[in-house]
């Protein structure tokens, strides 16, 4: 793996008001990722990974410390630059798929690249390349309410790969699904991880998840107990 680093956390702490005190959801937390990392999050519920997945992807700010993603410094941006950050270099995929359920499959993923300077033709082009690595090209048209949860996670997957992002930040993806999709939409991100260097991170407690992930890193509340590299992980 290149040894390329593309978010580094300093000291980060994160709290929120409670009444009249705070409650520390991130207690000076520091922690590095490099480019091409399949790594995640694990930690029982309310340990903070979520609330971590949020700062990295700038959906939230930190309260002391230091974030860089892609050399950028998280607190120093603008609404308009972190909203660029996420339209251009990070990929969200959530627990509930969070698709559009009047658009079609062909439309979800396009959503995603509607705020990029791109002609109709690139836009299809790269839509259907998307489809075609989570295997949903027979389904351009179908609305989310056609298919199964894991065709839904695989659109949503499609969706957060489109734009080509550096980063994809997966929250708990697969929650909602049996165990044989689960096999099946990690198999897929992992060989998208391999072919195109994308960097995942998940927040999960889903041991099916475990099995592929390359780095372990284990929260409680709110630091990190444990970060390890897994040598044999699941491909
Ligand atoms: N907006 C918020 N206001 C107050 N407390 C919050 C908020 N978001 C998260 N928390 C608290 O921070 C802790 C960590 O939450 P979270 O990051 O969602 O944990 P996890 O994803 O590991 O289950 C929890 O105790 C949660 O209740
Ligand atoms: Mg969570």
């Amino acid at each position: 793996m290149e040894n390329h680093s593309i978010i580094k956390i300093e000291n980060l702490v994160k709290s929120f008001p409670v009444g009249k005190g705070e409650f520390i959801a991130l207690d000076n937390l520091s922690l590095g990722f490099q480019k091409g990392e399949f790594a995640g999050l694990v930690g029982p519920s309310g340990s903070g990974k979520t609330t971590l997945l949020n700062i990295i992807g700038s959906l939230d700010t930190p309260s002391q410390g230091k974030v860089m993603v892609l050399d950028k410094s998280v607190s120093e941006l603008t609404n308009r630059q972190s909203a660029q950050l996420r339209n251009k270099h990070i990929g969200f995929i959530f627990q509930t798929f969070n698709l559009l359920p009047v658009y079609n499959v062909f439309e979800n993923v396009e959503f995603a690249l509607l705020l990029q300077k791109m002609s109709a033709t690139e836009r299809r082009k790269a839509v259907m390349d998307a489809l075609e690595w989570v295997g949903l090209t027979e389904k351009v048209k179908s609305r989310p309410s056609m298919l199964s949860g894991g065709e839904c996670q695989r659109v949503a997957i499609a969706r957060s790969m489109v734009k080509r992002p550096e980063i994809v930040l997966a929250d708990e993806p697969t929650a909602n699904l049996d165990s044989r999709n689960s096999h099946n939409i990690l198999q897929t991100m992992k060989n998208l991880n391999r072919e195109l260097k994308t960097t995942f991170i998940f927040a999960t407690h889903d041991e099916k998840v475990m099995q592929y992930l390359d780095r372990i890193i284990s929260l409680e509340d709110g630091k990190v107990l444990k970060d390890e590299i897994v040598t044999d992980p699941k491909n």
